[in-house]
């Protein structure tokens, strides 16, 4: 046996000795295993095992009816730099992206335990998802909510009980989100301020700086699509005036600055679970408090001010479990475990999901460097992007997209300016970047089922659209007309 055959035979000893391995790998796409360890390879070759879906006897194609294949690459023959290029080819030959196929088993599994059991409610799995968040976050503390409106709503209410904020008093935000953001400081009868956007439309520091005023107590921070943006500067902003931080972390489940989950930085980070988000349930998230009694405190109001939760009375021993006090009056904004089940069962497979979204991120981007009238949204340095979103701006949007529903393809726009909508219109034209952003960005399709080849029809559509616009126009970005330019 040459080292490579000695190798294989190793590996295959190890799935014989590991029971339960394969079925394992087979739920992950892609992996490579170094050969460094075995003692015939060195450090000379790389197993990949990829899991390729097959068509099933209706011609649907699953991953249940695919198949695992091994790939074995001598890197001592193969150059180190040959090997992206060839696993790039293997994934660009799949056709459909196998990942979610799974995903309806496992949840339904989840689920049925609780309906086993008879607990959908608070308690049970919604504390095993805490965990679970925690564990992989590094964050100290977690609460689920039935909604990161919820959360955000109870981060600016705590807040500001413990720092004795005032009604009217101002809280920093950006313009370019989604309306939660900003609703829950009115919530809490406190003033938005608007400060304008950067290139990653995340909030720009110097703004933000220029917005501060004697009765600014906050900050929130979007991190846009999943993006960092200069979230680090206005960490530093923030200490330097003595200012609170919440992070609107809504797109951001996965996201790492310099290796690190984001969240630690500020004063508490909300996460969306919401259905269309990249780590899905249907309607819930996560508010995750730095200061420990903030984290006790939170847990009362998402259940009424009550002191105990039902499960934890159900489960305690002696009489008396009926007796709990109200401490305060509060909300109903706890999360359940019909919802915490379907976000362990997300949450597995979060770290896969946000890599192929980064395959794909990269995919539009190889096509669309080619055009100059596309601008990329770039993603901040050191940002590992949960890339929530795929975000361009370009001339004449809402066109763009109306063409591009007539190729059957249906992009989003994350988000229109705030300020724009009758209720924030005290701060129209506050906010130049955003405005002009706001008129101008497509979040192009992002999502699991989404093939090399889906991409490739994308962006085919898009780029003529694009074109043809150019070729038509003459060149004038205010053109309205589709036919030829005199
Ligand atoms: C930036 C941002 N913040 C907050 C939210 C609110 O999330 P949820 O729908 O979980 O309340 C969203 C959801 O779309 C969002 O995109």
């Amino acid at each position: 046996m040459n080292p490579l055959e000695e190798m294989r035979a190793a590996f295959n000893d190890l799935l014989k000795a590991n029971p339960g391995l394969e079925e394992r790998l087979q739920k992950m796409p892609l992996r490579v295993f170094s050969g460094r360890n075995h003692p015939s390879a060195g450090a000379q070759a790389v197993f990949l095992c990829y899991r390729l879906p097959g068509p099933d006897a209706n011609g649907n194609w699953s991953l249940e009816a695919g198949s695992t294949k091994w790939f074995l690459y001598d890197l001592s023959r193969q150059s180190i730099e040959a090997e992206p290029q060839r696993i790039d080819q293997i994934i660009r030959s799949t056709p459909e992206t196998p990942r979610r196929l799974v995903l309806p088993r496992e949840t339904l599994a989840e689920i049925r335990q609780c309906l086993e059991i008879g607990w959908t409610g608070l308690g049970y799995k919604t504390v095993s998802f805490e965990e679970a968040w925690k564990n992989y976050t590094g964050l100290p503390h977690a609460h689920f909510v039935n909604s990161a409106t919820a959360g955000l709503h109870l981060a600016v209410r705590l807040l500001k009980e413990a720092r004795n904020w005032q009604d009217g008093d101002e809280i920093i935000t950006t313009p370019l989100t989604f309306v939660s953001t900003n609703h829950v400081i009115l919530y809490e009868r406190m003033r938005p301020v608007f400060a304008d956007v950067d290139e990653y439309l995340c909030l720009d520091p110097a703004s933000v700086e220029s917005r501060i005023g004697t009765r600014t107590r906050a900050v929130i921070f979007v991190g846009m699509g999943g993006n960092a943006g200069r979230l680090a500067d206005i960490v530093d902003l923030c200490r330097r005036h003595g200012l609170a931080l919440i992070l609107d972390a809504a797109h951001m489940a996965g996201t790492r600055v310099n290796g690190h989950h984001v969240g630690t930085e500020s004063d508490v980070a909300v996460f969306s679970f919401q259905a269309v988000k990249n780590l899905p349930t249907a309607d819930s998230g996560m508010v995750c408090f730095q200061d420990a009694d903030l984290d006790q405190a939170v847990r009362k109001w998402t259940w009424l001010g009550i002191d105990k939760d039902t499960f934890s009375r159900t489960h305690s021993k002696g009489s008396y479990k009926w007796h709990y006090d109200v401490v305060h009056d509060g909300f109903k904004y706890h999360g359940n475990s019909i919802m915490a089940a379907m976000g362990l069962v997300s949450l597995r497979y979060l770290e896969q999901d946000n890599a192929y979204r980064r395959q794909i991120a990269a995919w539009y981007d190889e096509r669309l460097s080619e055009e100059e009238r596309v601008s990329r949204v770039p993603v901040a340095p050191g940002c590992l992007s949960s890339r929530h979103l795929y975000q361009v701006l370009v001339d004449n949007r809402d066109e763009v997209i109306l063409a591009l529903n007539e190729s059957k393809i249906y992009p989003g726009v994350h988000y229109r300016d705030n300020t724009l909508y009758r209720m924030y219109r005290y701060a129209r034209g506050t906010c130049p970047n955003a405005m002009s952003a706001g008129g101008r960005i497509i979040s192009l399709p992002v999502h699991l089922r989404l093939s090399y080849a889906d991409v490739q029809r994308v962006c085919d559509a898009f780029l003529e659209i694009v074109r043809r616009r150019r070729t038509f126009a003459g060149g004038n970005d205010h053109a309205e007309s589709d036919g030829p330019a005199h």
